[in-house]
């Protein structure tokens, strides 16, 4: 009988045998003969003699297989009253067609793509047509402002960027073409062109550098799959770091498309014809892998969703998707869970809907705290599947394994280690914690395939953010414990990175961009809890000498300059509602300021004034604003 056990001891025992096994699931141009390459750690590649092309895996093979006539890809989106199926004959088609206009406009393998844009079909249809290409795609989340965007055009010099005429949130249209002018403003870096999908509800201005993309799809001629490398990259997907600057993640193709096609059976159950809803965005790591590659990999058919889970038209939207579709895996982050049992705590709506075929419910992106799991075990009867993975890491890490079996659940706990991952926790010196003590959760390298290769253009900072704190083993930014049973239970990030509903963000960046005040001396951001979006951002600074803030109605203005200042430069995204002027900061006798101090008493804990302190009295007068909300 295949357990948990045994296939992750085959992992183990045979590790070469095991992800070659994996790997057979595709089609490759030119197949492996070796698994792993590590000839020069902690760089790790897999599949070095491999060639495939991943929209070749995610499309025409299916085709060729007799599956052109079975949905791919359902475009439901309740904000524009609009849905569209398109079978993999369909998708295939329309993907070769993009390749052949980026082609056209000068993109070959290994020339970088930036897509910016909401949640349409065409958001992915740009992606895989870069991956049928051999070239590689970038995609910038959609409610990132122009800065953000900029930096990231900046860092991955694209030779085209792909946008829209605009998104929607609920009721309100956002116009991306200002946004996207804007960034390339301020990037030194211009692409040769730029190509904006029209949608009906605003048309964008068009320059000499932009090309319509219906007109161009008109004419194009349809692209071949280019096969490449295994280790070519496939995509660089920004995340947030400690400070501003954004760290763009590089995925290869093989690797990476080996371990989707393994966690789509073996994770999330779904297989060839069967429905998987991910409700998240194409902008973050789990859409990459789960709204667009995974499913599309597994021959499965997938739901893109433009629109909340509540709001427009109401908080019954995932059951209709769910009954409508088929859906049998429905994956989402806590957060949207949280915002559905505010609007509708009885889960009426389940009611006007058939979800009998829901088998699974997957969560991610934050911490599933228990009253959101027992909420969502109670309503729908169903195993709920709290996982934990980054945008580094690609697929997840800790799952409770539900296509091998399903373990018994600890709630708080996203149960045990997948096969490739080494999970352990380190002590502050490095030394392996004792079962049910808190540490730095940390993983042995190598890192299995369909883990980050690198950092676009910064080896060195793959290395000293990720792989120095302890030799020999990825630093993954968060802390917890592993109990004496094997499971992992993930607390919090040990550094400046939040996650606001569900969405990973830098309270360094924000930090920056209020010191950018003329009247800040300095600020800082902490996290706090939420109970809607789990973790939201506050700040809190200090003025200049000489600023007058007893002026009549100075600190409103000053407040909400500074909150817009982060809507325009990083985006509304960023959620930063609250800045609090204060005399001053606590810091460390070596000018540390104690984020962490000031996070525990803002979420009510019993915190310890760190004998590292310099003025006890900042503190105090301090402490009633944190505890205020
Ligand atoms: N384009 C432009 N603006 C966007 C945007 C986008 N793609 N996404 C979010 N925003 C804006 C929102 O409109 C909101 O603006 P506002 O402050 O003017 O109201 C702001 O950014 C904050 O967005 P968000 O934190 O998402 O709050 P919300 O109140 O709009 O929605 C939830 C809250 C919980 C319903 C929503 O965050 C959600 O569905 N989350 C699901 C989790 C998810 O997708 N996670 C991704 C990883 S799994
Ligand atoms: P992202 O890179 O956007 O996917 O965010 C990754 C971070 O989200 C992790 O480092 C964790 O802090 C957090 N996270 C993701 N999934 C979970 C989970 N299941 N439990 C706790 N935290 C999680």
């Amino acid at each position: 009988m295949t357990t948990y056990e045994s296939v992750f001891r085959a992992s183990v025992e045979d590790r070469e045998g095991f992800w070659l096994g994996a790997a057979q699931d595709l089609d490759w141009a030119t197949p492996p003969t070796r698994a792993l390459d590590d000839g020069k750690p902690p760089f790790f590649r897999w599949f070095p003699d491999g060639e495939l092309n991943v929209a070749h895996n995610a499309l025409d093979r299916h085709v060729a297989a007799g599956r052109g006539e079975q949905a791919a890809l359902i475009y439901d989106s309740p904000v524009t009253g609009t849905k569209k199926t398109f079978t993999y004959a369909r998708l295939r088609d329309e993907v070769a067609g993009f390749a052949g206009v980026l082609r056209e406009l000068g993109v070959g393998r290994g020339d970088r793509v930036v897509i910016y844009m909401p949640m349409v079909p065409e958001a992915a249809i740009a992606m895989l047509a870069c991956a049928r290409l051999g070239a590689v795609h970038s995609v910038v989340f959609g409610g990132f402002a122009a800065d953000e965007l900029a930096v990231r055009i900046e860092d991955a010099t694209p030779t085209v960027v792909v946008s829209a005429s605009c998104g929607i949130e609920g009721k309100r249209v956002i116009e991306y073409k200002p946004l996207l002018d804007r960034a390339l403003e301020l990037s030194t870096h211009k692409p040769r062109k730029t190509v904006i999908l029209q949608r009906p509800q605003a048309t964008a201005a068009m320059g000499a550098d932009d090309v319509d993309w219906a007109e161009a799809m008109a004419t194009a001629s349809p692209a071949d799959p280019v096969p490449v490398a295994s280790t070519a990259p496939l995509y660089v997907l920004y995340t947030s770091g400690t400070t501003g600057k954004p760290k763009g993640v590089v995925r290869d193709c093989g690797g990476y498309a080996t371990a989707l096609a393994w966690t789509m059976t073996n994770v999330y159950d779904v297989g060839p014809g069967q429905t998987i809803f991910t409700a998240s965005d194409v902008g973050w790591v789990v859409g990459h892998s789960y709204i667009v590659y995974g499913p599309l990999l597994a021959g499965a058919t997938t739901i893109l969703y433009e629109g909340k889970p509540v709001g427009t038209p109401d908080a019954g939207q995932f059951w209709r998707v769910v009954a409508e579709y088929g859906v049998r895996s429905l994956f989402t982050a806590p957060t949207a869970f949280r915002a559905i049992k505010k609007e509708d705590p009885r889960g009426e709506y389940t009611r006007g809907y058939d979800i009998s075929g829901l088998r699974y419910l997957f969560l991610a992106g934050e911490r599933l705290d228990p009253e959101t799991y027992r909420w969502a075990s109670d309503l729908l009867d169903i195993p709920v599947i709290d996982h934990w993975w980054q945008t580094e890491t690609g697929w997840p890490i800790v799952a409770n394994p539900a296509g091998i079996e399903l373990l018994p659940v600890k709630p708080g706990s996203p149960t045990k280690p997948l096969p490739g991952w080494d999970v352990q926790v380190l002590d502050t010196r490095g030394k392996p914690a004792p079962p049910g003590e808190d540490g730095a959760i940390v993983v042995r390298l190598p890192l299995p395939p369909g883990a980050f290769t690198t950092l676009w253009n910064d080896d060195e900072r793959f290395v000293k953010s990720y792989m120095s704190a302890f030799d020999g083993y990825y630093l993954t930014g968060d802390g917890g414990r592993i109990d004496g049973d094997g499971y992992v239970f993930v607390m919090g990030r040990t550094d400046d990175v939040i996650n606001v509903a569900g969405h990973r963000l830098s309270t360094g960046g924000m930090e920056e961009v209020l010191a950018a005040h003329p009247d800040v001396a300095e600020c800082a951001v902490i996290g706090v809890a939420d109970e809607l979006k789990g973790q939201v951002p506050r700040g809190f600074v200090v003025l200049k000498a000489g600023v007058d803030a007893d002026a009549a109605g100075y600190e409103e203005r000053l407040r909400g300059e500074l909150v817009q200042l982060v809507r325009d430069r990083i985006g509304a995204v960023a959620s930063l509602k609250e800045v609090a002027i204060v005399p001053g900061l606590p810091k460390t006798r070596s000018g540390k300021i104690l984020r962490k101090t000031m996070r525990g008493i803002a979420d009510g804990l019993d915190e310890p004034v760190p004998s590292t302190i310099d003025d006890t009295s900042v503190l105090d007068t301090l402490r009633p604003i944190l505890r205020s909300r």
